[in-house]
């Protein structure tokens, strides 16, 4: 059965970390689940992905942000996010879409307008669900920081602006609650992914 998954929320909130321990869960029940990422989730999006989170933090406009992280989410779209829904897989990707609708849209830029009409021309599609994990940006950063490594570009953008990408994601999900299933993530991991996993079972 094709379904399309993804996970959203701000830096250090544990998506990677759910997405992972959601896909054990669903191969433990006998689906083929497609794990994937953005940016990147193909060989093309993964060079994209080093050119846009590495060097220096004004290396590129808005503008230029949105068009690589457009051109990457388009390559991922045909050589693996397609291919693997047209074999019938679970695809979970470590976010997606709304992911530029919030840092190019709203926290990084002002370029909301934009991001919609460039991905109706180059896009096109939503996940059928999409799990928001939601964490206090302190706790959030708290984690992404204990982590630091290569990819820094966008790391340490302080408090205020994760509290404005948080708020901005919980506007979004409010908007489409159907499509949006908001888990709070400042527990155990194993907790979390319990909750994710039944609001991904109730849907399919
Ligand atoms: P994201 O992909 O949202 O940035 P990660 O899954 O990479 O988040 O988690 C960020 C850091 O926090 C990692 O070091 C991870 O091991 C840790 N972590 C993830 N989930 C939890 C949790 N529920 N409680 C405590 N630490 C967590
Ligand atoms: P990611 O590797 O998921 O970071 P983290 O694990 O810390 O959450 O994503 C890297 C950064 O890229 C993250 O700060 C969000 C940003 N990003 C955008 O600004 N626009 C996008 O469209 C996407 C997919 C990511």
């Amino acid at each position: 059965m094709s379904v399309f998954l993804s996970f959203e929320g701000i830096d250090g909130s544990g998506k990677s970390t759910q997405a992972r321990l959601l896909a054990e869960a669903l191969r433990a029940r006998g689906l083929v689940v497609c794990l994937t990422r953005e940016p990147g989730g193909s060989a093309g999006a993964e060079e994209i992905r080093r050119l846009v989170l590495e060097g220096a933090a004004d290396r590129w406009s808005t503008e230029t942000e949105l068009l690589l992280f457009t051109a990457a989410r388009r390559d991922h779209l045909e050589k693996t996010i397609r291919p693997a829904l047209a074999r019938g897989e679970v695809v979970i990707s470590d976010r997606f879409a709304d992911s530029s609708r919030i840092y190019q849209g709203l926290t990084r830029g002002d370029l909301r307008d934009t991001v919609d009409r460039l991905h109706a021309l180059m896009i096109g599609m939503e996940p059928d669900l999409t799990v928001l994990i939601d964490i206090d940006p302190a706790e959030g950063l708290a984690r992404a920081v204990a982590r630091a490594g290569r990819e820094m570009r966008f790391e340490g953008m302080g408090l205020g602006v994760q509290e404005k990408a948080r708020d901005g994601f919980l506007a979004l999900a409010a908007t489409q609650p159907s499509r949006f299933r908001v888990i709070a993530g400042a527990r155990p991991a194993e907790a979390v992914a319990a909750d994710v996993l039944a609001a991904v079972l109730a849907r399919l």
